[in-house]
Order: C-alpha cells, then sequence, then structure tokens
C-alpha cells in the first residue's frame, strides 16, 4: 500500500508518521517540502503532488487549526479547510484512492448536554468551524472514498498544549483560573493515529465501512477538571507545583472572550466507530497520565 501524508508535522501528523509505517511506504510531507508541494494555501500544487505520488491512500493531518486567529483571515482558513480537502478529495476520486481527514466537534453548536452522533445537525459558530464543515462537505461531494474523523481537544507530547501550559502556570503561580462550562474529551494524537491505522486496514477489506465518524477518547471533563487531573497527576509525581488544588478556581466562559465562540457541549457519541471498527476507546485519563509521564521526564 503506497501511502501520502501531508502535514505530517503537526500533533495528529507526527503520531501518524509512526502509525501509519507498518501499513505500506509512507511519503510524509509538510507544508515546506521542497520536492513535492504540500501547501494548502496553494490548492493546485496539491494536484501535482497527488498525481506524481499516485497514492493508495491520501491522509490529511494539515488545517488552519488556530481558532481565534481563523476570524481574521477567514479566505486563508477556508483556503487551507476547505478548498484544499476538495482538491485532495477530487484528486483521489481521479485515482480511485481513500482520503482520511479530520474534522472537529466545533461543526456544531455545542448547544444542550447530550453526545452528539453522526448525524445530528451541523450549526458552527466559528470560522474555524464552518471553514472545517465545509471541508468535510466538499470531500462527501466528491465521491472519493473517504474517512472522516471528528474529534474533540487533541493534544500531543510534540508542540504546545494545555496540559503543558497548565502544568507551567501551575509552578509559577498561587491561583489559576480554568473554564468549566465546556465539556469534552481531551483525546491524544497518538490515539487517533492509531485509529487510522486500525480502520485503514479493515477498510482495505470493507470499503463499504467508509463514511464520517466520531473518533476521542472515553468519558469527558471540563477545561476545569482536566486542568486539576494534570496538576494533581504531576504532584503526585513530584513535580515542582505551587498552586494549591483549592487555588485553581473555576470560571464560565465568559470569563476569558476570545475572537472565536467556542462550543459549551464538545461531547461525541463514538458508537458507530467502536462498532464499525471493534475498537476500544480508552478513557481519557489514560492518554493524559501518558503525556504526564513522557513530559515531565523530558523535563
Ligand atoms: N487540535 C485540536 O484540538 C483539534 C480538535 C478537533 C479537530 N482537529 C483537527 O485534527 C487535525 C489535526 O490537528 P492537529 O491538532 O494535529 O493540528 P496542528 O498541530 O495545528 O497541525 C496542523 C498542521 O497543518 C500545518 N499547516 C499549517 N498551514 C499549512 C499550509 N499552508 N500548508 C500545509 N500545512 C499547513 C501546520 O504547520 P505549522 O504548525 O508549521 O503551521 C501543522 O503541521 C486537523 O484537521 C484539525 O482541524 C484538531
Amino acid at each position: 500500500m503506497k501511502l501520502l501524508l501531508l502535514g505530517k508535522n503537526g500533533q495528529v501528523g507526527w503520531e501518524l508518521q509512526r502509525a501509519l509505517g507498518v501499513l505500506g511506504r509512507v511519503t510524509a510531507l509538510d507544508f515546506d517540502s521542497t520536492e513535492l508541494s504540500a501547501d494548502f494555501s496553494q490548492p493546485e500544487s496539491l494536484a501535482a503532488t497527488v498525481r506524481a505520488v499516485r497514492p493508495d491512500v491520501i491522509v490529511n493531518a494539515a488545517a488552519h487549526t488556530a481558532v481565534d486567529k481563523a476570524e481574521s483571515e477567514p479566505a486563508l482558513a477556508r483556503t487551507l479547510n476547505a478548498t484544499a480537502p476538495g482538491v485532495l478529495a477530487r484528486e483521489a476520486a481521479a485515482l480511485g484512492a481513500w482520503l482520511v481527514h479530520y474534522s472537529t466537534d466545533y461543526v456544531f453548536d455545542g448547544s444542550g448536554h447530550q453526545a452528539r452522533d453522526e448525524e445530528a445537525p451541523t450549526g458552527p459558530l466559528s470560522v474555524y468551524g464552518s471553514t472545517k464543515l465545509e471541508g468535510e462537505q466538499a470531500i462527501r461531494a466528491s465521491g472519493c472514498k473517504h474517512l472522516i474523523l471528528r474529534t474533540s481537544w487533541v493534544y500531543g507530547a510534540r508542540g504546545g498544549n494545555f496540559a503543558k501550559t497548565m502544568l507551567r502556570l501551575a509552578a509559577e503561580r498561587d491561583t489559576l483560573s480554568v473554564i468549566d462550562d465546556q465539556f469534552g474529551a481531551p483525546t491524544g494524537a497518538d490515539l487517533l493515529a492509531d485509529i487510522t491505522a486500525q480502520a485503514l486496514r479493515q477498510l482495505r477489506e470493507r470499503p463499504a465501512l467508509g463514511g464520517t465518524y466520531h473518533a476521542v477518547a472515553a468519558g469527558e471533563t471540563s477545561w476545569h477538571g482536566y486542568a486539576r487531573f494534570v496538576i494533581e497527576a504531576a504532584r503526585a509525581r513530584g513535580q515542582a507545583i505551587k498552586v494549591a488544588p483549592e487555588a485553581v478556581a473555576p470560571v464560565p466562559t465568559s470569563a476569558f472572550p476570545t475572537p472565536a465562540r467556542r462550543p459549551l457541549n464538545s461531547r461525541l457519541a463514538t458508537h458507530k466507530l467502536r462498532a464499525a471498527f471493534g475498537l476500544h476507546l480508552p478513557p481519557w485519563q489514560q492518554g493524559v497520565e501518558r503525556l504526564l509521564a513522557e513530559i515531565t521526564s523530558a523535563s
């Protein structure tokens, strides 16, 4: 199997470099790759890359993920999140290749308290959310064989992430304020990469399983609960933590105004993914514990 991985240095892209290796030969590119273009701001240049590599599977881990910045550069966000995936989908359809793509709970409006399934009505609140939705729609409309994984609250050991920020602040400050009215499941980039590889292996035999799936770790928490978990687990590991547990204050989203509105309810139901591919999704705490083991032993 020949695979083309785009966005290889993002959180998910980095883990895909590891997880896809067992499936076949991977051509992994980033936007500044020189021989073959993988610059999503030049969508048509991606077509030439796909035609040159002629992959059996295209895995797209690149995106405009700066949610607040997207509000002030909607044209660029749209090019990266909608137009470019549309070009990849067109080329995948022409080749008969699979396209794997990642989307987000931000395609929903986040109302209510229930976990949403794949059929729930969309209603993005931000430029990021609406351009990601447009990307999904372009892929479905192309007729290519595809796997779209909608996920949330992604972290990876590489690069910046919420846990690292909380650890830094908890070592410096006596008090912290963290949002407690947004709910979701922190999901490891490593878990998403492993789900992708498992699904691709099965799609080879059962192409009818293609489609859109929700893929997040099991369980749920708020950003406040996530911060408390990270700080307590780091303290238990002997990390220097200044802030006392009771000094991590829960605050509403309105306490931190941001350019982009975020959904309050990011809960995603995963029964479709688990049933289709026979997967077990571990509780979110398991992956975060591993992340802490990695980043605290490295520091
Ligand atoms: N992060 C989350 O919480 C989250 C939640 C739900 C869904 N998702 C989705 O999951 C997927 C992977 O996200 P992630 O967390 O791995 O994001 P990420 O770490 O921000 O990775 C995105 C990658 O895209 C690259 N990129 C930016 N501009 C580009 C361009 N013009 N051409 C080509 N590549 C470009 C980035 O490069 P630079 O870093 O060098 O700019 C980065 O390597 C995305 O589709 C995202 O929408 C993420």
